[in-house]
């Protein structure tokens, strides 16, 4: 209970230093955590990437699911929440990365993602670095991989139906304020 306090203080404390680039005043709910994840099959991934970490709410219920094998990049551009997530999971399989989803390419080593979570502001970044992320999704995907996008607008549907033949949309009441959860699969089967 203190550590969700004290999280969502600094989570506040990194909106209001950035409202733009955090986009959100509290972190996302564990429930809507849990209904996001539930819809890729992280159990069999053997990477999992994660843009815009936050606290870690997605971060430690991915290594939950994780498998012992497999690993999980989280890239958060803000180097307190970056520092605080490198604190707060001492896990082997867990890489870090303080850097923006922009440079995704450069942490990823030639592999791809089984399972990408997103969780950035998309409607508060500018035209041109939404477009430069956008566009590196479906690159950053392996065969068979899955884009999980958590917003708290539509906004962003068409963005997504441009780049993927499948997208499929869901609302989870669960979070304040409820959040739209995208699920994208570069092949359409
Ligand atoms: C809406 S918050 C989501 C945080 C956390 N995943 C959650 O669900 O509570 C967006 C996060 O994305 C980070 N962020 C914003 N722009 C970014 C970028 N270009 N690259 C990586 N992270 C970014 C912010 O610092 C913030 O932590």
């Amino acid at each position: 209970m203190r550590e969700t306090l004290t999280d969502r203080f600094r989570f506040l404390r990194a909106f209001l230093a950035n409202p733009r680039q955090v986009g959100a005043i509290l972190p996302t709910s564990r429930w809507a955590v849990r209904a996001m994840l539930d819809l890729a099959d992280v159990r069999r991934a053997e990477l999992v990437v994660e843009l815009g970490a936050g606290t870690g709410v997605q971060t430690g219920e991915i290594l939950n699911r994780l498998a012992p094998g497999a690993r999980l990049v989280s890239l958060e551009i803000d180097p307190d929440l970056a520092k605080l997530l490198e604190e707060r999971y001492d896990d082997p399989r867990l890489t870090v990365v303080c850097d923006s989803a922009e440079n995704l390419d450069a942490h990823l080593g030639g592999k791809r993602a089984d399972v990408l979570v997103s969780v950035l502001p998309y409607t508060s970044f500018d035209a041109g670095l939404r477009r430069r992320v956008l566009d590196l999704l479906p690159v950053a995907l392996a065969p068979g991989g899955v884009l999980l996008v958590l917003q708290y607008s539509p906004f962003i549907l068409g963005e997504l139906r441009r780049r993927f033949p499948s997208v499929q949309q869901t609302i989870t009441p669960w979070n304040v304020p409820p959040a739209f959860i995208f699920v994208c699969r570069a092949d359409a089967s």
